[in-house]
């Protein structure tokens, strides 16, 4: 794949709640443009975080330049603007996966247990992607009963989602973050399996290591206020 290549801006595909993709003139590539909108609770919940594109843009790109690194391939090509990351094309599994090292959101609250309740080991979770139904939690035999993922799709997602959770955790842990929890999407690319969307503090839960601070997007969903101090201190610690 030609990268160095200027590639064309086209046609909207596709808006969702925080970003924009676009077509480009080569039909193996989008580009991802991020907004500041920030949504909660399938957005019954709407606002806006000044600056919240240009941070989840990078921290994304730092991340996914991360994984690469550790051998998990992904969509990432380059970061264009400080808005627009140039992507691969994925045909996205509409299943996604959530792990979790700390209970917190809606395991505590599905399963009455403590939020901060340390796990012993990593729980993988899948969710149907579905704006209409909430993003039902599901496993494995929903998934390849309605196709949405076969079983030697699951399996390879599972063991991605562990290997991103390892690279994160280790990474955010020695800038002073702990990694409470993620979300991470997948999507099929040439018959192979790449991690897709956007990988930042709308996307995971990320506390501070020595208080306990929240630093990531439960300051919107909780109004806890301090929300674009908590994104900038992210993006500080993972540039370091
Ligand atoms: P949850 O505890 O609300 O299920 O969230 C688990 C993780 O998934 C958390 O890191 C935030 C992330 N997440 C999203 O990226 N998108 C969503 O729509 C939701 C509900 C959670
Ligand atoms: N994806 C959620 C929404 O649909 C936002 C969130 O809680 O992260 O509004």
């Amino acid at each position: 794949m030609t990268t160095g290549v200027a590639v064309q801006k086209r046609h909207m595909l596709y808006e969702g709640k925080a970003k924009q993709v676009f077509a480009t003139d080569n039909p193996e590539l989008v580009i991802f443009y991020f907004k500041d909108d920030a949504t909660a609770f399938n957005a019954k919940k709407r606002g806006s975080i000044e600056g919240k594109g240009v941070i989840n843009n990078r921290v994304s790109e730092l991340f996914f330049t991360l994984l690469e690194k550790a051998g998990v391939r992904t969509h990432f090509v380059k970061r264009l603007s400080e808005r627009e990351m140039l992507c691969r094309k994925l045909e996205i599994i509409p299943v996604e996966a959530v792990v979790r090292n700390i209970v917190a959101g809606s395991m505590a609250k599905r399963l009455g247990r403590a939020e901060g309740e340390v796990l012993p080991r990593p729980v993988v979770e899948w969710y149907y992607k579905s704006d209409p139904l909430d993003d039902p939690l599901i496993n494995d035999d929903h998934a390849q009963v309605f196709g949405w993922a076969s079983a030697e799709e699951l399996a390879k997602m599972r063991a991605l989602t562990l290997k991103i959770n390892d690279t994160l955790r280790a990474y955010l842990d020695s800038r002073g973050i702990t990694l409470v929890d993620a979300k991470f999407e997948f999507g099929r690319f040439n018959g192979d399996i790449l991690v897709g969307d956007e990988i930042c503090p709308d996307t995971c839960r990320f506390w501070d290591k020595a208080t306990g601070e929240k630093l990531d997007k439960d300051r919107f969903r909780r109004d806890l206020g301090g929300v674009e101090d908590a994104y900038q201190e992210v993006l500080k610690r993972v540039e370091q």
